[in-house]
């Protein structure tokens, strides 16, 4: 053994064994683990410097902006939540007629203002294209509104192959827009001559979709009907939805003819409704939509047939195909 081990050893034995704690008495970890000691006013917090765990205090800065964000967020939202009280007590309070149609009088100049921002976020453009481009033959468009589908219409037919690998053909014959407010037609009008001006196959038609006739029969003995109908965003808007589908599958060739529609409504959530329901007498004395219609329901109450169905956004977008039932 050296010199200095032995001098070790010694010392070691002079101090005596290390104490034991008492038997009943629990320990903490650390007293367990005695750390070297340290000088009596040094951080406590520095006790943990050779423990195995990794040091998890956050920054003062940090938690600084955490707590003012979550002050924030939380006053936000109680904001929100006494604005949305005010609002639901107050729409409960009004008294709104069933048939709120005529408000787009007054809101035509304003109406692709006031909903360009949602229906950017909801991505509305690729579902009204994906609905629009199906149109084909003679084409009625109902609630035509604004003309918000205009761009995406195939206008002129054209030999081309269909999905199975058929030869059909494809885009629109004659297009005939119909709307109730002669303010939203003419606005309709004025996009559709800008964006394509030499086509002569159309028509404006300021009219209750109720009254629409089937086309007039054709030279070629074509018409009669409309091969295509679209519809988007016009069930909320109508006194007696599920009549005007009935209507329209009267006037829709009952071979191959379809009902396209593109629709918002009730949603496949109960807490979604509720907030619907409650601000719905609101919502339709502003903007002239009952935003809480069933639309399954009025689809399923026109008697059409359902060829396709979908759903996006919580369920209140409702995308159908429909045919007139074949008897
Ligand atoms: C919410 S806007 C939708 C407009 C457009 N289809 C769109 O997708 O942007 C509803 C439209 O339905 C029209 N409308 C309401 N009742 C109608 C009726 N009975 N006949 C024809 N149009 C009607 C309104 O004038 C309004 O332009």
């Amino acid at each position: 053994m050296s010199a200095s081990r032995l001098g070790r050893s010694a010392l070691k034995a002079a101090k005596g064994p290390a104490p034991r704690p008492p038997k009943n008495k629990k320990t903490s970890p650390a007293t367990r683990n005695p750390s070297p000691s340290l000088p009596k006013r040094a951080n406590p917090h520095l006790l943990n410097l050779n423990s195995a765990e990794p040091q998890t205090r956050m920054p003062p800065r940090i938690m600084t902006i955490l707590g003012v964000s979550v002050l924030g967020m939380s006053t936000y939202c109680g904001y929100l939540y006494a604005s949305y009280r005010r609002e639901v007590t107050q729409a409960q309070s009004m008294t709104v007629p069933e048939d709120v149609s005529d408000r787009y009088n007054h809101t035509a100049r304003t109406f692709d203002a006031d909903v360009e921002l949602s229906e950017k976020l909801m991505r509305m453009g690729a579902k009204r294209r994906d609905l629009v481009q199906q149109a084909r033959g003679d084409v009625l468009e109902v609630s035509c509104g604004t003309g918000r589908n205009l761009e995406y219409y195939e206008l002129g037919e054209k030999r081309a192959l269909d999905e199975k690998g058929r030869v059909g053909v494809r885009g629109c014959r004659s297009v005939t827009f119909v709307d109730l407010s002669p303010e939203m037609v003419a606005i309709a009008r004025e996009k559709f001559s800008k964006l394509y001006p030499g086509f002569g196959r159309v028509q404006f038609q300021a009219q209750d979709v109720k009254d629409v006739a089937p086309p007039s029969p054709s030279s070629q003995g074509q018409g009669a009907y409309y091969d295509t109908i679209v519809q988007t965003m016009g069930l909320c808007s109508m006194p007696d939805p599920a009549g005007t589908l009935r209507h329209l599958g009267t006037i829709t060739e009952p071979q191959d003819g379809h009902i396209l529609l593109l629709e918002h409504g009730r949603s496949h959530y109960d807490w979604l409704n509720r907030v619907l329901d409650n601000l719905a007498p609101a919502h339709a004395d502003r903007h002239g939509c009952w935003w809480n219609r069933d639309i399954g329901q009025i689809v399923r109450d026109s008697g059409l047939e359902v060829v396709e169905e979908e759903r996006w956004h919580f369920g209140t977008t409702w995308r159908f195909v429909l045919r007139p039932k074949r008897p």
